[in-house]
């Protein structure tokens, strides 16, 4: 057992996009001092040079060429932000070479995958987190704080959306290759909002769907619907698009009971509408989850001192570093892990199997006539 003052070693591997928001949020856990020290101890990637400038500008002591080098060295936690077909190959790795990992979603590019992975973590002693970094906005968690306290009364319904545009155009990248991600919107997209859903209302067990492609000849999805149930017998829908214009980074959600309602939406990351009943009929009242008093928000500013989208990063991997030095109780809702990483990706190839066959869950609709 590591002493409360041996530090978590970090070694990174990626030098993207989520591996530089990874190291940011690191370097706040770090000057935080939240749970047991941190060291930013290695960050690999598949040219020295890219990984060089990566550890400079980010304060991090080792480059390497190969991810191998991180696995069984000198790291305590092995971090992976690469693209999602090597996934399984570096975290599993890293499980069995005895380090806690850190895994960007999806788990796996499928299912199959994912529960590979989580079987080797069952196997192992060690710990692996997926990252679902939107449980740790503030205003989410305080959604899950109200839904748990039973303010909205019996569930009965909710909608849950995430959309972008980027995929209009022609979309070039591995992003758009099926081989190197699995798929497209779905597992991109579809496990953020499945992974929320879960999280919020509960776990998944029914899921109709159907995909649409726009792009001429991309061999992945750019769009999905589906009607979905929960174990509890709650009933909505969730969605996701890489090609609704306009759409930035808009992950939407809204639960329903009989009691009331709240609804919230990442491009407005610090607002929450709650509607509750009152004496003269249901009232709606948008506000800022900025007061002291809301979740995690002693972490950041004086009220009113809104947040970014990289404070979920930071809340996520504080969680991870806190859930690894014991002191996890803090937070709402805990960091995912393996098991939450393999329901999503149960989720997501539940949404593809029903797509790809048209009549799952389906009755006809007659047609008027002369309509076309
Ligand atoms: N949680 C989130 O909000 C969020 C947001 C974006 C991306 N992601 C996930 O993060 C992962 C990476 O996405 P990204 O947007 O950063 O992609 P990216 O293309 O920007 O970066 C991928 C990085 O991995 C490196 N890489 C590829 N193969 C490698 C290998 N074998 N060894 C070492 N380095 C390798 C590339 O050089 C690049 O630096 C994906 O799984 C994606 O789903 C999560």
């Amino acid at each position: 057992m590591s002493s409360p003052e041996t530090p978590i070693r970090i070694g990174i591997v990626g030098t993207g996009f989520i591996a530089r928001a990874h190291a940011e949020a690191y370097r706040r856990v770090r000057d935080l001092g939240t749970g047991r020290p941190v060291e930013l101890a290695s960050v690999a990637s598949r040219r020295l040079d890219n990984a060089r400038s990566f550890a400079d500008r980010h304060g991090i002591r080792d480059a390497m060429d190969d991810w191998r080098g991180l696995v069984g060295a000198d790291v305590d936690l092995v971090d992976v932000c690469t693209p999602n077909d090597s996934h399984v190959e570096i975290a599993g790795a890293a499980i069995d070479a005895g380090h806690d990992v850190v895994c960007e979603k999806p788990l796996g590019r499928d299912a199959t995958e994912a529960r590979g992975l989580a079987d080797r973590v069952e196997a192992s002693t060690r710990r692996l987190f997926c990252v679902f970094n939107y449980r740790f906005v503030p205003a989410v968690a305080l959604i899950a704080e109200l839904v748990r306290s039973g303010e909205f009364g019996d569930l009965h319904g909710f909608r849950f959306d995430y959309s972008q545009d980027w995929g209009l155009g022609e979309g070039t990248g591995w992003k758009f290759d099926g081989v190197a991600a699995g798929s497209g919107s779905v597992g991109d997209l579809g496990s953020h909002a499945f992974d929320l859903l879960r999280a919020l209302v509960g776990p998944i067990d029914w899921i109709s769907a159907r995909t649409t492609t726009v792009a001429p000849g991309r061999s992945v999805d750019d769009a999905f619907v589906s009607l979905v149930t929960t174990v509890g017998g709650v009933s909505g829908t969730v969605s996701s698009s890489r090609v609704v214009p306009g759409a930035k980074n808009r992950l939407a959600l809204e639960i329903t009971g009989t009691r009331g309602a709240v609804s919230w939406n990442l491009e407005r990351l610090n607002e929450i509408t709650v509607v509750r009943e009152t004496p003269g009929g249901f009232e709606r009242t948008t506000r800022l989850v900025t007061r002291s008093a809301d979740p995690s928000i002693d972490r950041w500013w004086p009220e009113g001192h809104v947040l970014g989208w990289e404070a979920a990063m930071f809340g996520n991997l504080a969680a991870v570093i806190e859930t690894l030095s014991g002191r996890a109780d803090w937070w709402a809702l805990p960091p995912a892990d393996h098991r939450d990483g393999l329901a999503a990706a149960l989720a997501v190839d539940a949404t593809l199997a029903s797509a790809a066959d048209a009549t799952a869950g389906a009755a006809t609709v007659a047609p008027v006539g002369g309509e076309s």
